[in-house]
């Protein structure tokens, strides 16, 4: 039984380190080859003979967000595998977000990462929701210094309370996080969603769907 009961501890344990992250490396690094052709999760190494110190690195988060969402008041500097080929196969990744006064960065997603953001300047809401059929808000009020959690796969948002701007910093779980914004996938899809079908499940008048799925 303590055996039975052994293999299901260390089975657990295995799962859980296998899965807390992006893949886990094979070698010291696979810095992404951005011009490789071949088709594989995550992107394929480049020759490590020829890798550089630039690869492992980015500059530029000491500057304010240069593409700027000036409607929700907030944008983000991703360092992603994308920017930074280092990051391939390592499943970290880091971001800067600014955020205009009541700025807002609106609920979405992150479907490979769980989140942490630690405030540099400006104070901040933050929230999140838990799955169903709870669907519990846990939300808190962020100043200079304070971190908080958003975990795998749950909507969040942040929302600027201040009269001046506010910077977070936000590392995340995958070198690829993605990012699922709830209101674009809903109303934006190309081709869209039915308008009946959103009228049902938000339980209004297709007008008034019709009204948000034009302003996406
Ligand atoms: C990697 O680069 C080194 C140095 O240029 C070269 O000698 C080697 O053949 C390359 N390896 C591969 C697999 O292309």
């Amino acid at each position: 039984m303590a055996r039975v009961f052994g293999s299901f501890v260390l089975l657990a344990l295995v799962f859980s380190v296998a899965m807390a992250t992006d893949h886990s490396p094979l070698q010291d690094f696979c810095v992404a080859d951005v011009n490789g052709q071949v088709l594989v999760n995550g992107l394929t190494c480049k020759n490590s003979s020829l890798v550089q110190a630039s690869d492992f690195h980015f500059s530029g988060l000491h500057k304010r967000a240069s593409i700027f969402n000036t409607a929700l008041g907030f944008g983000v500097t991703p360092v992603f595998v994308a920017q930074l080929p280092g990051l391939n196969t390592l499943g970290i990744s880091l971001a800067r977000i600014d955020y205009a006064p009541f700025g807002i960065n609106p609920p979405h997603t992150h479907p490979r990462a769980s989140e942490i953001l630690t405030v540099l300047k400006g104070s901040l809401e933050v929230g999140f929701v838990t799955s169903n059929p709870e669907n519990r808000h846990i939300s808190k009020v962020l100043n200079k210094g304070d971190v908080f959690v958003f975990p795998k796969n749950l909507v969040h948002y942040q929302r600027n309370l201040g009269k001046k701007r506010a910077t977070v910093i936000v590392a995340l779980s995958s070198q690829n996080p993605g990012l699922i914004p709830i209101a674009n996938v809903v109303f934006g899809s190309k081709p869209d969603i039915a308008t009946d079908v959103l009228a049902k499940a938000f339980q209004t008048s297709n007008d008034v769907i019709n009204n948000i799925q034009f302003k996406f």
